[in-house]
């Protein structure tokens, strides 16, 4: 399962990169706000920074654009920015049509915005390179995510979509679990999320017992 970083902040997902060999990176308007930096400036640094490496980044179109053939149009000047450009697009019937499109013409596509079974199923059928089922949110309003992310990897296989499933929005260490368990193709989470997950405190109370027994150890010269 690959590990994609949620963030458009270059700090974080050059230090990702590098030290945890993330696979790609997802963005959205709030995380691009977060970065403190003009949209085009954060695209520049993006497409400078992994020129040359094959390394999917998504970029969600202004979600203002309701119609197919804006966003279309703005899906196109963003994919010519950078080969590693993927355009998200939310799951509108109009941002179906337009992540049709643009898949059709070889700008592949993250489909967005996606909180059911159902609605993951057209973006498979019609060839998004990525489909983004959301969690976090719907478990933060009481939803059990389980069964949903189970359901959409089911119905992929069975179809053979080769659309790859990001599962999307995650907060924690059993949600990527989950996600592993279910057969997701990508997780994609925050910084702080994956920091978070390669903890367990059991790890450092072990520590703390070898710590002990090596100091009651002789152990030479090492
Ligand atoms: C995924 O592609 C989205 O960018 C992301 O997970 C959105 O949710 P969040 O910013 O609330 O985590």
């Amino acid at each position: 399962m690959k590990y994609f970083l949620d963030s458009a902040k270059i700090d974080e997902i050059r230090y990702a990169y590098k030290n945890w060999g993330i696979d790609g990176v997802t963005t959205n308007p709030k995380h691009i706000k977060l970065s403190g930096k003009p949209f085009l400036a954060v695209l520049k640094e993006l497409a400078d920074e992994f020129e040359g490496i094959d390394f999917p980044i998504s970029v969600e179109i202004n979600p203002h654009l309701e119609k197919a053939e804006d966003m279309i149009i703005q899906g196109k000047q963003v994919a010519a920015l950078s080969k590693n450009f993927v355009i998200k697009i939310p799951c509108t019937e109009q941002g179906l049509i337009a992540a049709k499109t643009l898949q059709e013409e070889g700008i592949d596509t993250n489909v967005t915005l996606v909180f059911s079974p159902c609605q993951a199923i057209q973006p498979g059928r019609m060839g998004a390179k990525f489909v983004s089922p959301f969690v976090g949110w719907k478990e933060n309003s009481g939803e059990d995510c389980t069964q949903y992310i189970q359901d959409i990897v089911d119905i992929y296989a069975m179809y053979q979509f080769e659309t790859e499933i990001i599962v999307a929005a995650l907060r924690n260490g059993k949600q990527i679990a989950d996600a592993a368990k279910a057969g997701a193709d990508i997780v994609t989470c925050g910084f702080q999320v994956y920091q978070d997950s390669f903890y367990h405190p059991f790890t450092d109370y072990g520590l703390n017992v070898f710590r002990g027994a090596w100091d009651e150890t002789e152990t030479g010269d090492l």
